[in-house]
């Protein structure tokens, strides 16, 4: 039988989208196994949730290194350690840097609170009630040097209605998330076999 694909997920907070990763493995429709999560937050939810499913942890603060090659170096040599396929960012509010993108290029992705190009970076929710946009969504893309700038996997629109909280539109996105990326990941997988 074919080895199951190794995957890193990289979070910095709740770890919702990692908790979906879960639990599509151990429900079978994603045919791959989390081997580490790797955390720059010390003290992150998401941190709990890989100690309680026994998964390895690579936590770290990047205030204790002098650059991002530093620590994406240590962070290289972990992945490396624990043979990993394909790296996930789900929630990492980090750029990642040439390290990172030369060990892993074309075998990174990300997923990102809006339809790219619209809304890129930080609070991306924010940035589409403020605009005043009636659909914003959920994108799935390639890590590429820029901030949400890689070439895009899979999309997914969200209506906003009319004076939709905050917190409700959150919601509908992070379900909308929750469901397209795992079902991303092992089509990712598939195609690459
Ligand atoms: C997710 O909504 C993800 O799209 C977003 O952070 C949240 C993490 O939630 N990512 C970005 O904004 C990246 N620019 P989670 O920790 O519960 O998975």
């Amino acid at each position: 039988m074919k080895d199951k694909t190794r995957l890193a997920v990289f979070a910095s907070g709740t770890g919702s989208n990692y908790d979906a990763i879960d639990q599509a493995i151990k429900q079978g429709t994603l045919d791959a196994e989390v081997v580490m999560i790797v955390c720059d937050r010390p003290g992150a939810q998401v941190i709990e949730k890989a100690d309680q499913n026994k998964v390895a942890t690579f936590v770290f603060d990047p205030k204790d290194y002098q650059t991002k090659v530093d620590f994406e170096t240590e962070i290289a040599q972990q992945l490396r350690e624990v043979k990993v396929d394909w790296v996930i960012l789900a929630g990492y509010m980090r750029l990642v840097g040439p390290t990172l993108l030369a060990a892993y290029h074309g075998r990174m992705v990300n997923i990102h609170p809006s339809l790219l190009p619209a809304f890129p970076g930080l609070d991306a929710i924010g940035q589409a009630l403020h605009a005043g946009v009636k659909v914003s969504g959920v994108t799935i893309h390639y890590v590429d040097q820029g901030m949400d700038t890689g070439k895009i996997i899979a999309q997914q629109p969200v209506k906003i209605e009319e004076d939709m909280t905050r917190e409700v539109l959150q919601r509908k996105i992070q379900d909308v998330e929750h469901m397209l990326y795992p079902k991303t990941i092992q089509q990712l997988i598939k195609e690459g076999e």
